[in-house]
């Protein structure tokens, strides 16, 4: 299985590592013999037909900075192209987020897309902004798309949903979906400030290129965006949602709610018509009050009552392992 990896910053590198250490697994469980025939960071894209050495690359990323150092390279300004000719079964769109055009993640994902090539993505831009055409385009070239790490990172809440709550039907949903700020959240209930407790998850990779995403509320209105569209089938889009951030969260008012048994979380929720992401208490007696980067999402369905999901929302590995996830299944949809 020949990819293209677009994007190598920690969740890229991760996903390698992955690669590497899953290697035999992944071809005695699954058949799957990845290369990874051509990788790309903010300094430029690197190539190899019979596929990059792995090991390489990561050390090469590591010492020198970009990946551009591998070797046979090419600039920014070649990846469309390398998208669009070199010969690849998957491309793994991992630019970061950008929310307000989704550049250049979208650009890449429908040059992919159009070049007949399956997609797996974590970059939530392009999906919060054209859900609904993306998935028709990818139906269009009768490709998988695959986007399961976009919500809850390494846990499967678009996945558990969509599979296991298949048959009921979903009458509304609320949850943590940034692990960033509940990291920081849950820092000031124990006492830390803000700025200490921002510093700290930047530094544990948690947080977005561009932190303010995460504190002003913008990812998870991202994820609620893409959760409603595939979860509910709305057509929302980012404009559609009411959103809070954590900025003006004060020390004193966490405070006063533990008092009373809550914590403050940033809730982010659909209840089939509104979409809200907004700080709020909560009991502290809740499935979905949980801690540090911990993602939970409360579906409420029709028959089944109400179901949790808990589990890592964010960090390297576990976003990594999503993309994996994936893999497998887009393995099961081609052959090769
Ligand atoms: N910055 C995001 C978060 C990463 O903190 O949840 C995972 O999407």
């Amino acid at each position: 299985m020949r990819l293209i990896l677009l994007g190598f910053g920690v969740v890229g590198q991760s996903f390698v590592k992955l690669l590497v250490s899953h290697s035999a697994d992944l071809y005695n469980l699954y058949g799957i013999k990845p290369k990874v025939v051509a990788c790309a960071d903010n300094g430029g894209i690197v190539t190899c037909d019979q596929g990059l050495d792995l090991d390489r690359l990561l050390n090469v990323k590591k010492k020198k900075k970009s990946v551009v150092q591998y070797g046979s390279r090419g600039s920014t300004s070649e990846i469309v192209d390398v998208i669009e000719n070199m010969d690849a079964e998957v491309v793994i769109e991992l630019t970061p987020t950008n929310i307000t055009d989704g550049e250049p993640g979208k650009n890449h994902i429908i040059t992919a897309m159009k070049s007949g090539k399956n997609v797996i993505t974590v970059n939530k831009g392009p999906l919060a902004l054209e859900f609904p055409s993306l998935i028709e385009l990818a139906e269009y070239n009768r490709i998988a798309f695959k986007f399961s790490g976009t919500v809850g990172g390494g846990t499967p809440i678009l996945e558990f949903a969509k599979r296991c709550l298949k048959g009921d039907r979903i009458i509304s949903f609320e949850g943590i979906l940034n692990g960033t700020t509940n990291y920081i959240l849950s820092k000031m209930y124990e006492g830390l400030n803000f700025s200490e407790a921002l510093r700290d998850a930047s530094e544990k990779g948690y947080a977005e290129k561009d932190p303010t995403l995460d504190i002003d509320g913008y990812d998870a209105v991202a994820k609620l965006v893409i959760a409603s569209n595939f979860v509910m089938n709305l057509k929302s889009t980012i404009k559609d949602v009411r959103r809070t951030g954590i900025r003006d969260v004060q020390s004193s008012q966490i405070v006063i709610e533990r008092k009373k048994g809550n914590a403050i979380k940033l809730i982010a929720s659909c209840n089939g018509k509104d979409l809200i992401v907004e700080p709020k208490p909560v009991s502290t007696k809740d499935p979905i009050c949980v801690d540090g980067i911990l993602n939970a999402i409360t579906f409420t369905c029709q028959h089944s009552g109400q179901q949790t999901i808990i589990g890592k929302g964010a960090g390297g590995m576990e976003t990594a392992s999503s993309i994996l996830r994936d893999l497998i299944d887009v393995r099961s949809t081609i052959r090769l």
